[in-house]
């Protein structure tokens, strides 16, 4: 099987973005590098900021990138403000956020992302920094699992899921928390495995913190008419950027404010079923 992360929405994207003639875009969040080079051949006279927080794949994204229009900083959307400072940038006038993991994370079992593969449980984005999941499971109480689990995870069964977890002593690999799963709910296990999943990988990486960061300072490198593009795909994350565009007096929300994939692209890209393209606009 080819291994790669198909751009969500590239149209979509590219036409709402494209709007403008930016001296700079941000990709706030790179990953295999789909959208910024999309973004690199629709914006050829702009300079592309591609910011990714996995040193592996800024690694690779680096290499696929050299020598063009595209720079690459291993980091995360967090820190833009210090980015912008430090590469003494001109303010932006696009960016987009494609928000949680790319499929190549989620392909790559020692990464520990997946509850189909056996690996590690790890879940960091960035291995070189926090610690991995296996070992804030067992540093958490039940209940604190049980509230992660339904907060970021949306599942009604948090509490018994969070019961087993505790009793499985080992838990060190994708297995052990998938059996713990399997052991809690009865029926098809598949949704509440990948909401947990998904829970623990949002607590393991503080998603919502560096998120709240991301839009509490995105005016300091932001331009006025700078138009803002973020895939969510979690309802937590989508609640935030909305009242986020809607409230804050620095930006507001587009008409519409949002975007749903076509039918089309649902069909022939599984990632893209639960995505949102959220829009903002620098006032
Ligand atoms: C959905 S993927 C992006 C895929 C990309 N748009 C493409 O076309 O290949 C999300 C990426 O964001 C990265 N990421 C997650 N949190 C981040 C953060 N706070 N700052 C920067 N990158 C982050 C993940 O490591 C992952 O590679």
């Amino acid at each position: 099987m080819e291994r790669g992360h198909l751009p969500i929405m590239p149209e979509e994207i590219l036409e709402y973005l494209c709007a403008s003639s930016p001296e700079l875009v941000v990709d706030g969040t790179s990953g295999g590098g789909g959208h910024t080079a999309l973004l690199s051949k629709a914006f050829p006279h702009s300079r592309i900021l591609a910011v990714e927080r996995d040193p592996s794949a800024s690694e690779a994204l680096s290499e696929k990138f050299s020598g063009t229009s595209v720079t690459v900083i291993n980091s995360s959307y967090a820190e833009l403000p210090e980015i912008f400072k430090t590469q003494n940038l001109p303010l932006a006038g696009g960016a987009l956020f494609d928000l949680g993991l790319s499929s190549i994370q989620l392909d790559t079992p020692e990464r520990g992302f997946s509850h189909r593969t056996s690996g590690p449980l790890d879940m960091r984005f960035d291995q070189s920094r926090g610690v991995p999941a296996s070992d804030m499971l067992r540093s958490r109480t039940e209940k604190q699992i049980a509230d992660i689990i339904f907060r970021y995870g949306e599942e009604g069964r948090s509490r018994s899921i969070a019961r087993a977890i505790k009793q499985n002593r080992k838990l060190a690999t994708t297995d052990d928390l998938a059996d713990a799963v399997r052991t809690a709910v009865r029926g098809n296990p598949v949704k509440p495995l990948a909401r947990v999943f998904q829970a623990i990988r949002i607590m393991v990486n503080d998603e919502l913190q560096h998120l709240e960061r991301l839009l509490s300072e995105m005016h300091y490198w932001t331009k006025p008419g700078c138009r803002i593009a973020v895939l969510t795909f979690h309802s937590l994350e989508d609640r935030l950027i909305k009242l986020h565009f809607r409230d804050s007096e620095y930006f507001r929300q587009f008409d519409p404010p949002w975007m749903l994939p076509t039918s089309a692209e649902k069909r022939t890209n599984s990632r893209a079923r639960s995505a949102r393209l959220r829009l903002g606009v620098r006032l």
